[in-house]
């Protein structure tokens, strides 16, 4: 390995408990920085009996990455893809915030597999605690959705696609105080909730046809209905559907099971992933 030139990749396979200790996972980012890419193991049966994270990825899987990375290193080449991630915080005050739970991992996923197969990337990025995947790419870091909006507006007429997967907060505080506010001074509070600026739809309402917008939708109810008339009310190219009833998809998850509707009608369902192989099949499909 250490005198090897060629790309690597690392496909680990060990027990779930192995998997979570923290010296693991230390050498995991030490091999990550050095450039290998991780082939996630997958979630299931493993030898010792027990079931959880650890089970090496499937052959055939590996094989796709690989040879997907064969094929692909240079197929964005000469692109421009603006990739938003992450939640937003709007702040009540100076030390609290309303959010949600997004950790911020598909949309890195994409923006490395973007970067991987040559784009030049630029990651509108809400807080979040990951490091910038490797290759060509431009992280903006922001914190509101009103930020988040200013930054797509400003970086998307020169790309030529743009993924939305950012969890923006649907609503901010009417006002956010200058000072921490005091329950022993203020007593009850009411807070006033104004709704944000929908980023997607004011780029679908912007883009030319050369552009590409990708949206995604993670819904509860009425899954495919909602997702196509999003993809309509955004005027979007493609929409990502992940359902919050999968226990392998959403949130948080290193793992993702999405289907990708397009404009035109066409779609493809995938099986649950890791979302490095998700984003490899949500830019197959879309770019
Ligand atoms: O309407 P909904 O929030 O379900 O739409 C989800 C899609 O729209 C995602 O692609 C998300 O990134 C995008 N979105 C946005 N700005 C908002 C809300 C959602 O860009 N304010």
């Amino acid at each position: 390995y250490l005198s090897a030139k060629a790309k690597v990749f690392v496909a680990p396979a060990m027990d779930l408990d192995m998997y979570r200790h923290p010296s693991t996972a230390r050498n995991l980012d030490t091999l990550r920085a050095d450039g290998v890419t991780l082939i996630e193991p997958a979630e299931g049966y493993l030898a010792s009996g027990l079931t959880g994270k650890g089970r090496m990825e499937e052959p055939e899987e590996i094989v796709k990455v690989i040879e997907a990375w064969m094929d692909a290193s240079a197929s964005l080449k000469g692109k421009k893809i603006l990739v938003t991630a992450g939640p937003t915080h709007e702040n009540i005050d100076p030390v609290r915030f309303i959010g949600n739970y997004s950790s911020g991992k598909m949309g890195y996923a994409l923006a490395g597999e973007c970067a991987a197969r040559g784009a030049e990337v630029c990651l509108v990025s809400g807080p979040v605690s990951l490091p910038v995947p490797d290759g060509d790419i431009r992280r903006i870091e922001v914190t509101s959705a009103a930020e988040m909006h200013a930054a797509c507006l400003r970086e998307f007429p020169g790309m030529d696609a743009a993924i939305m997967c950012a969890a923006v907060a649907d609503y901010a505080p009417a006002v956010c105080s200058d000072s921490k506010i005091k329950r022993e001074t203020t007593g009850e509070i009411t807070l006033r909730l104004v709704p944000n600026p929908d980023i997607a739809a004011s780029l679908g309402a912007i883009k030319t046809p050369e552009q590409k917008l990708i949206g995604f939708a993670l819904e509860t109810d009425n899954e495919h209905a909602n997702a196509l008339s999003k993809l309509r009310r955004k005027n979007l190219d493609f929409i990502v559907l992940n359902s919050l009833r999968d226990p392998l998809a959403g949130f948080g998850k290193d793992t993702n099971k999405v289907t990708v509707i397009a404009a035109t009608g066409e779609e493809k369902s995938f099986p649950a992933k890791s979302k490095t192989l998700v984003a490899a099949d949500i830019i197959d499909f879309t770019l």
